[in-house]
């Protein structure tokens, strides 16, 4: 484990191994957006637990973007003090923070409707097998207001002590559906040829890091490809991510894109049970670690300390990251360190996901079940 467990750095961030607890989006905050104290607790046993780099779950940069409730927000000054207690609980226990930057774009539509609202999105796509959301589309000065929205929230986060932000430019949401022929159909130019699609994360990325200067890590989960054909394909995704690393960002996690209709065609796959399952994005983060100079984080599926220690050794990624086995086990990577190297003890049934859609809580669904068919 001489690789897993040796130091790395992310721009000017000094890291004490390569585990990243993947973004997780938890369901505990305040009705209000702010941090709550089950936060703290989750937070002080992730630090605990090992963890070289702890991504929070969606924090939401505009009203707009928001998709719960009791989802975090950082778009205004009143949720500072919440995330300077994140960030203090975090050190406090030896451990480094990034708040992952989210809007929702049409994703967002169940919570905007309800706040009688309307969702927006890059285009509105007709009869679109993906997607039934109810939304429209997005005005220029809005994007525009976006644009400004993301580089406020990054320097709250700076101003909180938190030590990093990663732009959610994954999954079903706004920067995915920018980025995906299939979502975005516009003939302005934030939309159409693959330079339009991308501009949005581009021009986002450029007020971030002018408004927290140049030394703080600003990294990027990006979907590069989408789960169903006629979406964006690993071309343009792995072209996107070449793009990103030149531009500045200083560490990239490659996961998917938009979602395809089941769990398979998702960042987040069933049926993980052994070695030759973990990695399902492996193929993906290998290409992009060979194209671009700034460290690769690869997830989706990874399961056991041989199988992270192989693909850094092998020079495959820089770090791994790891979501859905620290709900069960927060501790994992200190036990991996302490030498008990049995695989993580989640089966990846997705029933900590499906309890969340529900508006529960984040916990382990299952924990004394042993097999569970995948949906
Ligand atoms: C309950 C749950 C919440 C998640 N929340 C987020 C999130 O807030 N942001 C994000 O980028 N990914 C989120 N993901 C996806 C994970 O970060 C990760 O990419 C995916 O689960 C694959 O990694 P794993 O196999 O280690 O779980 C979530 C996944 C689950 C199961």
């Amino acid at each position: 484990m001489k690789h897993a467990f040796s130091p790395v750095t992310i721009g000017q961030l000094d890291l004490k191994n390569r585990f990243v607890r993947s973004a997780t989006y938890d369901g505990m905050a305040e009705r209000s957006g702010m941090v709550s104290e089950a936060q703290i607790a989750l937070y002080r046993k992730l630090a605990e637990g090992e963890i070289g780099l702890i991504v929070t779950g969606i924090a939401s940069v505009h009203p707009t973007g928001r998709i719960s409730a009791f989802q975090n927000r950082i778009d205004g000054d009143d949720t500072l003090p919440g995330w300077r207690r994140l960030a203090q609980t975090v050190h406090g226990h030896g451990g480094k923070i990034a708040v992952q930057l989210f809007h929702g774009g049409r994703e967002s539509w169940i919570y905007q409707k309800a706040k009688r609202s309307m969702a927006v999105a890059p285009s509105v796509v007709l009869n679109d097998p993906y997607c039934d959301a109810e939304y429209r589309e997005i005005r220029e000065a809005e994007i525009l207001e976006l644009v400004g929205a993301f580089a406020g929230a990054a320097a709250r986060a700076r101003e909180a002590g938190c030590d990093a932000v990663q732009l959610h430019a994954a999954h079903a949401y706004l920067f995915s559906q920018f980025l995906s022929p299939a979502a975005n159909l516009r003939s302005d130019h934030w939309g159409g040829n693959f330079d339009a699609r991308l501009r949005f994360l581009e021009e986002v990325y450029r007020a971030v890091r002018k408004s927290v200067g140049p030394d703080y890590p600003v990294l990027v989960k990006l979907g590069v490809a989408d789960g169903f054909s006629g979406g964006l394909d690993f071309t343009e995704g792995r072209e996107a991510a070449i793009r990103c690393a030149r531009l500045g960002f200083d560490a990239i996690e490659v996961s998917q894109g938009l979602r395809g209709k089941r769990y398979a065609e998702t960042e987040f796959r069933c049926g993980i049970r052994k070695r030759e399952d973990e990695g399902y994005f492996r193929q993906w983060a290998r290409e992009i670690h060979a194209a671009v100079s700034v460290p690769v984080i690869m997830v989706g599926g990874i399961r056991s300390p041989e199988f992270a220690e192989e693909v850094i050794e092998r020079r495959e990624t820089d770090l791994v990251a790891i979501s859905r086995p620290l709900v069960q086990e927060p501790d994992l990577i200190a036990r991996w360190q302490s030498g008990d190297l049995r695989p993580a003890t989640c089966i990846s049934c997705n029933r900590c996901f499906d309890a969340i859609l529900k508006g529960d809580a984040l916990h382990c669904a299952m924990e004394k079940e042993t097999s569970v068919p995948a949906p």
